[in-house]
């Protein structure tokens, strides 16, 4: 699934004649479109994304680097939104993955065709993509939508993308997966969605150019304090908890039903599989600071100067 269709007339074979490209740690194909690197054969989605995604002032775009929490901001936006029409004990989310109840553009909605209808989703429609800032859809920057990012420290970013990729391997590539190796990848930009530093920075100056359209939230802030980002979120898309609500506690509801010990005990969560992936990888340890079982504190030096100079400046920090 690393390829794009071989057509030798096919534009999108010329364009990718242009490119950079890379086989990154676990053997997967990346090439670098609009100054990040993406897997070849999401390259095709992201231009059909790109030329054809009509954004709806309703919907909400959640924004991710792959395993920065992507699966849990799905669930909290799916049951703040949908809490009116199922009750939390009878949600989708108990029987359903995350990620099959909000659909990613690329890896979804585009994936098999160039054009698909989407307009028969019901608003608001909530969609979830990898793509950078600067490559999203015109319509998705002018419109009202709502864009909500969630980043997290790049040191447990890496320490779960690499434990994801391994997981999701056969045994053949996991055998060959140096943890060194890949870091040094990892450091140099060359990963999923890399460079890490220049998607967060995207996301980052367009929330600090428009709060109310981009929400720019971090992993670590919601494991802190998750029932404090549940109304956060429902207020920044405008699906503010009433005060009769807050009193029935549905907030710590929400937060109860979306939290890592529900989803990863569910059955559909321990056993079922998308189309590539295992659910339960999605649901490995939901922690703060792992990176320090399997990183050595000299990596971590390495990533900090990274973020020094790469983030100097701009308000952001981990
Ligand atoms: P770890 O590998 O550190 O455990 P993504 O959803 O973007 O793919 O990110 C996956 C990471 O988020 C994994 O991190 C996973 O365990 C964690 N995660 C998944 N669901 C979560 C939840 N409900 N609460 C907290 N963390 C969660």
């Amino acid at each position: 699934f690393d390829q794009v269709d071989q057509d030798p007339k096919d534009e999108l074979q010329e364009l990718l004649q242009t490119l950079e490209q890379h086989t990154t740690w676990d053997g997967g194909q990346l090439v670098k479109y609009d100054g990040i690197w993406c897997a070849t054969r999401l390259l095709r989605p992201i231009i059909s994304t790109q030329k054809y995604f009509k954004a709806k002032d309703t919907d909400i775009i959640l924004s991710t680097m792959p395993k920065s929490g992507t699966t849990w901001l799905k669930a909290l936006a799916f049951a703040i939104i949908n809490r009116n029409i199922h009750e939390i004990d009878q949600s989708p989310l108990l029987n359903s993955n995350p990620h099959a109840v909000v659909p990613a553009l690329e890896f979804d909605a585009y994936r098999d065709q160039e054009n698909p209808d989407l307009e028969h989703i019901p608003s608001p429609r909530i969609f979830s993509t990898h793509i950078s800032y600067n490559t999203l859809p015109d319509s998705i920057r002018e419109s009202e939508c709502k864009i909500i990012y969630i980043c997290r420290n790049p040191l447990d970013l890496f320490n779960s993308l690499w434990h994801f990729l391994l997981d999701n391997k056969s045994e053949k590539y996991a055998e060959r997966i140096l943890i060194d190796k890949a870091f040094d990848m990892f450091c140099k930009g060359n990963h999923h969605s890399g460079p890490f530093w220049d998607h967060m920075l995207g996301y980052w100056n367009a929330h600090l150019n428009d709060s109310q359209k981009v929400l720019f939230l971090k992993y670590e802030d919601l494991k802190e304090d998750i029932t404090f980002h549940v109304k956060r979120i429902a207020e920044f898309i405008e699906f503010p908890f009433s005060l009769e609500e807050e009193k029935q506690g549905v907030i710590e509801k929400i937060s109860r039903l979306c939290s890592f010990e529900n989803l990863s005990n569910l059955e559909i969560n321990k056993t079922g599989n998308s189309d590539i992936f295992k659910n339960s990888s999605f649901f490995r340890k939901g922690e703060v600071g792992d990176w320090k079982n399997h990183l050595t504190p000299e990596m971590a030096e390495r990533v900090n100067k990274i973020l020094e100079s790469k983030l100097e400046g701009s308000g952001l920090m981990f």
